[in-house]
Formats: structure tokens, sequence, C-alpha cells
């Protein structure tokens, strides 16, 4: 840019005073709150997030070193926006919405360069457009007016946006169109395209939300039999350091039954992240047969790019997949992990010196917390139909200590909780999902559909081995005290059946090509094999045999490999007979 540009454009925009890591202070910007801006000679971009009299205070999305005071602001006016379209799905981008892979094409090696600009679809990519209307009909903001098939598995419907005002189709046509050409037009003048713009920062309208009653079957027994989420619900899994929140975050987006998962890495270590998006494109989708990546749209903000773009990434996320669920979909939105992104408040609160709440972190972490799971949903969408967003989201507290800020602010807000534990992960007992102290508040309002699409007493089964379990750990206690010896024969078997519990049922290898992924049938007839166990081994010890002799039958080691067995059906119906005739032989 040459002086005299240079000097006109300082003129007509602001100019930086001051720069503090991803905090810059500009003076005589004419700005809004939450507006784009272009900051330094090199264009950085960044949004404002405060104004104060002359004053405007913006967040960076790029590294701000070497950016210094004199420089050039220059206000787009608009504020954060993601590119909504056809080529969201199978894209992996940075927390601005930036394709990954254009990145790393304008600039040799990702993450490096600065001031590169990309949009988030690309504008030149001819999609085929098919209209699911006609010429005289009546549309509103939310129709869906044409289909384009974007990926291998999704359709992609191309809709009213939220905000025109609708009228009468004067004209469409099927064919193949980028997605800034109009493919419909109203008797309104408004002209409808592929391509729409939404602020991350505002919420997508929808009619109504609703009670979900559906549950998200993500395939992990802890999760569907005890602690189910539903779709359109919110969860949290918080965990110490390397007690499983990632590998069950990866299990959820391969093998939950939405029809879309955005994936949000946020903050986490490089490596993790380049594990995902080693690792997603070569995935097979279990329910299609297709690659995951073509339901899939995945956001990196790994912990060594700024700090600000992690600010905005869950945004970023939670619009996409609001975009989808406005289709009809029912999206998954995985966030790992929700402490770095409240680290990144923190970090940028503190820079503009804000009056710090709990911990450093700004007292508007509660409110944003809440802000992000309100997002989620069932709902009853602008144009009649239903879709849904259901928000995971993985919590890091140091320590692994659930008191702090973060945890707490979260437990508050979600409905299911899946509380990892230290000690279960270094036993090796996998998911480390502590069932003494995870809950499910969508439990009653999805028995309905456990019972009718899965067994007819599932609630009641699960109630049992939730009893037993109980029952489990207050013998501990007295365990640890006098040894199990010391306890009654009847104690003794409940011990034992909540061992198989533990062991067969609540155990579940990811790494493992069968136990990865388990069927809510075979979920359930695998507990009822280890309640058949229950139920002879407590008529046997009526009938006055020892508890030793019942626990050494045979067929019981058999219920561990329950798990990992193929043909679960017969081998479960013949474990079961075979248990029943060992334990009834010996009386
Ligand atoms: N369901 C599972 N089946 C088998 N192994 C598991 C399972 N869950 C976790 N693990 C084991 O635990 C390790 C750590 O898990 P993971 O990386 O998900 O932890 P994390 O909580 O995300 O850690 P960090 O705090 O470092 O992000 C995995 O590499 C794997 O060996
Ligand atoms: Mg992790």
């Amino acid at each position: 840019m040459s002086q005299a540009e240079d000097t006109q454009t300082v003129d007509e925009d602001g100019v930086i005073e001051s720069v503090s890591g991803p905090v810059v202070t500009a003076a005589d910007l004419d700005a809004r709150m939450n507006d784009v801006v272009y900051v330094g000679d090199e264009g950085l971009m960044g949004e404002v997030i405060e104004i104060e009299g002359n004053l405007t205070t913006i967040q960076v999305y790029e590294e701000t070193s070497g950016v210094g005071p004199g420089e050039p602001v220059e206000n787009t006016g608009e504020p954060l926006s993601v590119d909504l379209g056809p080529g969201v799905l199978d894209a992996i981008y940075d927390g601005v919405q930036r394709p990954l892979d254009v990145l790393e094409e304008k600039m040799g090696t990702a993450f490096l360069d600065r001031g590169v600009d990309a949009p988030g679809i690309d504008f030149e990519t001819e999609w085929e457009f098919t209209p699911t209307v006609e010429v005289g009909d009546a549309v509103e903001a939310g129709d869906v007016v044409g289909e384009v098939p974007e990926t291998e598995s999704i359709t992609h419907r191309v809709m009213v946006p939220p905000d025109y005002e609708g009228g009468e189709v004067t004209a469409t046509e099927s064919g193949e169109f980028t997605v800034d050409e109009t493919v419909v037009e109203l008797d309104s003048g408004e002209e409808i395209t592929m391509h729409q713009e939404w602020p991350v920062r505002e919420a997508r309208p929808a009619e109504t939300k609703e009670t979900p009653t559906i549950p998200l079957v993500s395939g992990q027994r802890i999760l569907d039999g005890l602690f189910p989420i539903a779709k359109g619900g919110t969860a949290a899994i918080p965990g110490p350091f390397g007690s499983g929140k990632t590998v069950t975050q990866h299990q959820l987006a391969k093998w939950a039954d939405a029809d879309i998962v955005v994936y949000v890495g946020c903050g986490e270590r490089g490596n993790e992240m380049t594990e995902v998006i080693e690792d997603f494109p070569e995935l097979e989708d279990p329910q299609t047969g297709k690659p995951l990546m073509s339901r899939t749209c995945l956001i990196a903000n790994t912990s060594n790019m700024p700090v600000a773009a992690r600010e905005s990434c869950i945004y970023t996320g939670i619009t996409i997949a609001e975009y989808f669920r406005d289709m009809g979909y029912d999206v998954a939105l995985m966030a790992d992990s929700t402490s770095r992104w409240a680290e990144a408040m923190r970090e940028i609160s503190s820079r503009l010196e804000e009056m710090p709440g709990e911990e450093g972190y700004p007292a508007y972490l509660a409110a944003s917390l809440s802000e992000f799971y309100e997002r989620a949903g069932k709902f009853q969408l602008l144009n009649g139909d239903e879709g849904s967003v259901t928000a995971i989201g993985a919590v890091s507290p140091p320590g692994g200590d659930f008191s702090e800020p973060v945890t707490q602010n979260t437990l508050r807000i979600v409905k299911t909780f899946w509380a990892l534990d230290a000690d279960l992960a270094e036993r090796r007992h996998f998911p480390s999902i502590n069932w003494n102290e995870s809950y499910s508040l969508y439990r009653q309002q999805l028995d309905p559909w456990f019972r009718e699409n899965v067994a007819e007493d599932w609630p009641e089964v699960r109630q049992w081995a939730v009893d037993v379990l109980d029952e489990e750990a207050e013998l501990q206690e007295i365990v640890q005290l006098v040894g199990k010896d010391a306890l009654p024969e009847d104690q003794q078997l409940t011990l034992e059946v909540a061992r198989y519990l533990r062991e067969a049922w609540l155990q579940q290898n990811a790494f493992h090509d069968v136990d990865t992924y388990c069927d809510p049938k075979k979920t359930y007839r695998m507990l009822g094999a280890i309640r058949t166990f229950n139920d002879e081994a407590f008529e046997a010890l009526d009938a006055g045999v020892p508890a030793e002799e019942i626990q050494d039958a045979d067929a019981l080691p058999r219920l561990n490999r329950m798990a990992t067995a193929e043909e679960w059906n017969e081998y479960i119906d013949e474990l079961e007979s075979e248990i029943e005739s060992q334990i009834r032989a010996l009386y």
C-alpha cells in the first residue's frame, strides 16, 4: 500500500493506539459493537468488543506481534458472520470459518501467515440445484425452496433466509449454479441464492423450543443404558487430564445417530486435532457406509492458534449447527474443550482489565456458557418442520477438581453429566465415566422411546442395574473395613453381580472393532444376561447352595465376552441357558 493511500485509510477509519496480545485499541474508529474490522497494515481480522468514547477495543483473530500504534484500522461495518451454503460439510475450518486447506494453499504452511481472508464456502463451485417450489407458490422465511446433493450422504436444503419477508415465486429453474447466483425469485423483489450469511453471536430464529423425547443413540452402553442424552439435549463431559474426554467425544462423533456432526476442537493440543483431521476423513459412516466426513464439519482452533479465534470458534460451530437444524436435520455438536474456551474469555477479559470474577474468569462466564447451551434444543422450525441441535461439551478442570467455576457453571445448565474419573482411568476401566456421580435428567422423557424401540421393560431393567451398583457402592465401604469374606453370602453375591455389571457391561473398548459400537438392543440383552445370573444365583442361595459354589459356575466368565461377540443374540441366548442349567444343577 502506498503512503498516500495509507494516510487516507487512517483518515477515514481508525488508528491503533495500543496493542496488548490479542487485544488492540483504536482511536477515531466509527464502529458498532461486534463489527468486524481489519487491523494494521496487514489487515488482520478482528472484532469490536468494547466502545468507550473515542476508543474502540478490538479482539484480533490472528497473531498481533509486530503490529503497532499508528497503523490503520478499517471497519467492514458487518458483524462476525459465517458463510452458509453447500460446501460447509466435509470442510475443516479455523475458528473464524476460514477453510484450513485454502489457508494452507495461500500461506504454504498452516497457521503461520496473517491477514489472509478466505470465504467459508467456495464461490466458484457450481452445484446442482433442483427447485422444490413452482412459480406461483407462496413461500415464507425458513421455507425450503430447493435441494442440492451436497455430499454422498446429505441433501442440502436451500431455504428462504430467516430475515426475508417471503412472497410468491416468480421464477426458478433447475441447473448448475454457484452459491451466489439467484435460484428463486419472489414477487417481493427478494432473490434467493444458495448462500446465507449469519452473525455468529446471534441464534438463528426458530418457532418454538420443544421437549425432546428421542434419544441421541450413541452406541456407548453406559450412555444409552444409564445416562442417555436426548436429540436436542445438552451434556458435559468433565474429566481430569487423560481420563477419556476426547475419546468419548470422538466416539459420539463417529457413532451417534445424528444426521450431521459439527466437531469443534477448541484450544486442545495440536496433535489431538491433527488426529481428528487425519482420522475422520478415513472413517466410514456406520449408518450408510459412506465417508463420515460427508456429514461432518470440523472446526479446529488448537492451543497454538490465536486465542481470540478460540473465543469465536464455539459460536461459529453452533451457528453452522443451527443452519443444518433449520433444514430439519438432527445435528450433534461436540466442543473439546469448553474450559479452553473459558480460558480464552478469561485472557481477553483480563487484557480489557475488566473486574475479574471467580478464579479470574470474567463475571459473564456463566452467562456465556448458558447462552451457548441455550442454542441447543429440539425446535419447531420457522417452516413448521422439526430439527434439533444437541450440544456436548468437554470440560477440563485443572487438577480434575470439579468445584472450579467452569465445571460448576456448566453443571447448572446441562441436563446430562458424564463425569470422568481419574481412578477408573488409572485402573483402565473405560469409558471411565463414574456411574455414581453422573446423571441424565432426560431418562424419564426418553423412556417411552426405549420401551417402544428397544424393550418394553427397559426402564425397570435399568433401575435394577442402578440399584445393584448403588448397593455395591455401599457395600464397598464395609468391605474396606472388614474384608469381603465377613459379608453375609447374599451380599457377596451382590458384589459378584455388580462386578459383572462393571466389567462386562459398563466397560467398553473404543478401539475394538466390534465393541466400539453397541446396538441398544445388545446393551439391553447384555444386561439381561447378567440379570439372569443374578436371579438364578439368588434362587440357588435360597435353596441352600453356598455362594462360592454358585460363583464358580463355568459359564459365568463368558459374560465378559458378550461385548465382543458379533453374533450377540445367539451368543447371549446360549449363555443364558447355560448359566441357568449350571446353577440349577447345584441343587
Ligand atoms: N472408551 C475407551 N476405550 C479404550 N480406551 C480409552 C477409552 N477412553 C479413553 N481411553 C484411553 O485413555 C486415553 C486418554 O483418553 P483421552 O485422550 O480421551 O483423554 P482426555 O481426557 O481427552 O485427555 P486430555 O486431558 O489430555 O485432553 C486414550 O488414549 C485411551 O488409551
Ligand atoms: Mg482430550
